[in-house]
């Protein structure tokens, strides 16, 4: 396994859309996933989409720690999940709007609106199929990632660019 490198804002690859994993078995694709695994842990972040390591696939891995959904009513916690070919829908109207960061953009964030409710489906790494709903931070990161397979960075969700803040003068926060 190895640790790869992040691209950030500017790079081509994070503004075009990415292309559906054909064969999620495949020996490239397994070394993809346990790759961004690793480079999630290593970053200490939420999330990572293929695009952010120079990979223009569909695929996404993510989780949901306790300490982010602590005081969400009914949110569970979301072990690391590794979804392929993702598919999102909002489930409802409702918006809320919290601050994100992305791996993409270092040293930033900014407040964000999406969907409060969220339905996704996607393939695992074994090809079992994955489908679930989610709400609150877990449906944020999901909006988040899958946004970054349509070649969508957080800023162009904006819509008051003035909470767009450096964390050294804000305080840091966790990275989607
Ligand atoms: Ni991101």
């Amino acid at each position: 396994m190895a640790v790869l490198k992040i691209v950030r804002m500017g790079h081509p690859v994070l503004t075009r859309p990415a292309k559906p994993v054909s064969d999620p078995s495949s020996p490239e694709i397994q070394r993809l996933i346990a790759d961004m695994i690793e480079t999630l842990k290593n970053e200490r972040a939420v999330g990572l989409a293929a695009p952010q390591v120079h990979v223009p696939l569909r695929l996404v891995v993510f989780h949901v720690p306790p300490s982010r959904i602590a005081d969400e009513e009914g949110a569970e916690p979301q072990p690391l999940t590794v979804l392929i070919n993702p598919a999102v829908e909002p489930d409802g109207e409702e918006r809320e709007t919290q601050r994100e960061a992305c791996l993409s953009l270092p040293g930033l964030s900014g407040q964000v609106p999406r969907y409060k409710r969220v339905r996704y489906r996607g393939t695992a790494p074994d090809g079992a199929p994955i489908e679930r709903t989610a709400s609150g931070f877990h449906a944020r990161v999901l909006q988040h990632e899958c946004d970054h397979l349509d070649g969508i960075l957080y800023l162009m969700r904006m819509d008051d660019l003035s909470t767009l803040s450096f964390d050294t003068e804000f305080g840091g926060m966790e990275t989607l």
